[in-house]
C-alpha cells in the first residue's frame, strides 16, 4: 500500500508506470537523478528510459549525486542513452564508452555541481528524478539513503518525479538535514560548527504542483563491492594510527582526534577500521560516504557521531543496518553533498581527510583519476573537496598494483588530482610519509625512503639523484625520463624494466 507513503490524497492520481513517468523525458534532455556512491538512485524509470534508448533515438546528460548502484550506468551506456555524464561514476562499462570517446564524462568537485546549476553556468535541469520514502503532507520530499544533489535537482527541474521505494522505513524521516546555501555574493556563513549540527529542514520542500508523475518500487540499493581489509591495508592502518597517537602525544590532537573523512573503496574503509584496535575515542566523521567502518565503530563504542550525504553497505551489513536504522538514527545525518563536502565546513571543523590514490609522485602531487595519464578511473569525487580544505590530507595506497608490475609511487604523476601543496600524508604498507613543512627536495628523500616498495627503491633513488644533478631546480625532473616507468610497463607490462627503455624512447 503507497498511499501512507503519499500523504496528499491529491497527488495519488500522480502514480503511474515507470514507462509513463519516462516519457517526460525527452530526446536532448538534462536530468538530475538522485544516487550518490550506490546508494539512494532512482531505480525503475532509468529502466524504462534504457528501454525506450534501444527502439528510439534518445540521448540525455545525466547529473547524479556521483555512483550509481544496479548496474544503471552500465545499462544507461549500453543502451547509448548517455551523451554527457556528471559529476561521477565508477562503472565499468561506462568507464570503457568515456574512454572511447562516445560519452562525455565532466569530471568535477562533487560539491560544485549544484552551485554551477544554481548560477546557471550549467544547466538547465529539465527533469528530477528523486527516490524517496515518502511524500509528507506538504508536498516536501523525504529521501533514501542518500541525499546528494537531489534536493537542488528537485527545486530547479521543470519538473520532478518521484520513486517512493516500498523496501525502505518510514522511520528514516529525520535522517536528513536538508540545508541549502543562499545566494552569492554576500551570502552568510553555512552554520555548522560541529558534525552533529542540524541545520536545515527533514525533507526537500517543493511545490507538489510540479511533481509531474509518481511511480512504486520495491527494489533495495546494490551493496558495497569492498574488498575485507588484507594484509597491506592492515598495515596501512597501523602506520596512520601509530602516526595518529604520536600527534596525541604531541598535543596536536585530542584522543578523539578531528572529524574524519574517508573516501571510498576498499582501502579507506579498511583504514577506519583500523581505527577498532586503538585507544582513540568518541570519534566523529564528517564525511561524504558511511560505509561497513562507520557502523562498526558505532557498535564498537569508539564513534558518537557520523554525518554524510549517503549510506553504502557491504553484504554482510546491508540487512542488519537498514533494518536497525532506528537504532542508529540519533547519531546519523545525511545532508546535501554540497554541505558534505563544503570547503568552507570542512575548513572550519579541521578534518582528517583519508583519501585513496591510484599513484602519487615522488614530491606528493596525488593523481586519483587516470591510469596512465588518459584512462579514467572513476572521477576525483569529493577527495578534492576534502583534500584541499582539511586539516590533515592523507592519501593511501597499496605501493604497488597489478602484482608489482606497476608502483604508485612514481617519478611523476601522469594526471595531478590534488597538488603537493594539499598533500600532507601519503602511506602505503611499507611506511608513512610526513610532508609537512618539507620542501620538494626534502619531499622526495622522505617519500623514497618511507614509501616506495623496496623493489623500485634504487630505481626511484636514482632517477631522483640524476635530476638532482644534471637538472637542479626547486622540484628537480629529468623530462626525458620522468614517464620511463609508465613506458617501461606500457613497452614490456612491467615498470621494474624502467632501465630497458631507450632515452630516445622515453623523450
Ligand atoms: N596504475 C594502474 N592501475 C592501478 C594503479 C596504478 N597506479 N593503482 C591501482 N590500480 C588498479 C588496481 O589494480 C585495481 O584494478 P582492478 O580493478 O583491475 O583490480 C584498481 O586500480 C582499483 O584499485 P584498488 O587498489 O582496488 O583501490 P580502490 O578500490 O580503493 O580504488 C581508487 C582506488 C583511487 C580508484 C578509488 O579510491 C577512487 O576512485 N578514488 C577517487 C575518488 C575519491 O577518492 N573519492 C573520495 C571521496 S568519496
Amino acid at each position: 500500500m503507497y498511499e501512507d507513503r503519499i500523504k496528499p490524497r491529491s497527488l495519488w492520481s500522480k502514480v503511474v508506470t515507470p514507462e509513463e513517468a519516462a516519457l517526460h523525458i525527452r530526446d536532448g534532455m538534462t536530468v538530475g537523478m538522485s544516487g550518490f556512491t550506490r546508494a539512494g538512485e532512482a531505480k525503475a524509470v532509468p529502466l524504462a528510459l534504457a528501454e525506450r534508448g534501444r527502439r528510439e533515438p534518445l540521448k540525455i546528460t545525466l547529473l547524479t549525486g556521483a555512483s550509481l548502484g544496479n548496474d544503471l550506468d552500465k545499462t544507461l551506456a549500453e543502451a547509448n542513452v548517455l551523451a554527457r555524464r556528471l559529476p561521477f561514476q565508477s562503472d565499468p562499462a561506462l568507464r570503457k564508452r568515456i574512454n572511447a570517446g562516445e560519452v562525455m564524462f565532466v569530471d568535477q568537485h562533487l560539491s560544485e555541481t549544484v552551485e554551477m546549476l544554481r548560477s546557471r553556468q550549467l544547466g538547465p535541469v529539465d527533469v528530477a528524478i528523486v527516490e524517496a520514502v515518502m511524500i509528507k503532507e506538504d508536498g516536501s520530499i523525504v529521501p533514501t539513503t542518500s541525499v546528494g544533489n537531489s534536493a537542488t535537482f528537485a527545486m530547479l527541474a521543470e519538473k520532478v518525479i518521484v520513486e517512493i521505494n516500498l523496501t525502505l522505513s518510514p522511520v528514516m524521516e529525520g535522517l536528513h538535514d536538508i540545508y541549502i546555501p543562499t545566494r552569492r555574493p554576500f551570502r552568510g556563513p553555512i552554520p555548522i560548527t560541529r558534525p552533529d549540527d542540524r541545520v536545515g529542514v527533514p525533507s526537500i520542500a517543493i511545490d507538489p504542483s510540479r511533481i509531474a508523475a509518481i511511480v512504486i518500487t520495491a527494489k533495495e540499493d546494490s551493496c558495497a563491492a569492498i574488498q575485507p581489509p588484507d594484509a597491506e591495508t592492515k598495515l596501512i592502518a597501523g602506520h596512520l594510527t601509530e602516526f595518529l597517537t604520536n600527534e596525541v602525544r604531541r598535543g596536536r590532537l585530542g584522543s578523539s582526534l578531528a572529524p574524519l573523512q574517508a573516501g571510498i573503496g576498499s582501502i579507506a574503509n579498511a583504514v577506519l577500521h583500523g581505527f577498532l584496535d586503538t585507544d582513540f575515542h568518541d570519534l566523529t566523521m564528517y564525511s561524504e560516504v558511511l560505509q561497513d567502518s562507520t557502523f562498526d565503530l558505532f557498535d564498537a563504542g569508539k564513534m558518537v557521531f557520523a554525518s554524510g550525504s549517503s549510506i553504502t553497505l557491504s553484504p554482510e551489513r546491508h540487512d542488519q543496518v537498514l533494518h536497525d536504522i532506528g537504532r542508529y538514527k540519533s547519531r546519523l545525518v545525511l545532508r546535501p553533498q554540497e554541505i558534505s563536502n563544503h570547503p568552507e565546513v570542512i575548513r572550519r571543523l579541521g578534518l582528517i581527510a583519508i583519501n585513496t590514490a591510484l599513484e602519487a609522485d615522488i614530491y606528493g602531487n596525488v593523481n586519483s583519476t587516470h591510469v596512465a595519464g588518459s584512462q579514467m578511473m572513476n572521477g576525483i569525487g569529493g577527495s578534492g573537496d576534502f583534500a584541499r580544505n582539511a586539516y590533515l590530507s592523507v592519501f593511501v595506497t597499496k605501493s604497488t598494483a597489478k602484482g608489482g608490475a606497476i608502483s604508485s609511487i612514481v617519478p611523476f604523476a601522469t594526471h595531478v588530482d590534488h597538488c603537493e601543496h594539499d598533500v600532507d600524508l601519503i602511506v602505503t604498507e611499507q611506511g608513512l610519509a610526513d610532508l609537512r613543512g618539507l620542501a620538494p627536495r626534502e619531499r622526495a628523500a622522505v617519500v623514497i625512503d618511507t614509501c616506495v616498495h623496496p623493489e623500485y627503491r634504487d630505481l626511484l633513488r636514482d632517477y631522483y639523484r640524476d635530476a638532482e644533478r644534471t637538472v637542479g631546480g626547486q622540484t628537480p625532473h629529468r623530462l626525458d625520463r620522468a614517464f620511463a616507468l609508465h613506458l617501461a610497463y606500457q613497452t614490456h607490462g612491467d615498470m621494474r624494466r624502467a632501465a630497458e627503455v631507450p632515452e630516445a624512447a622515453a623523450e
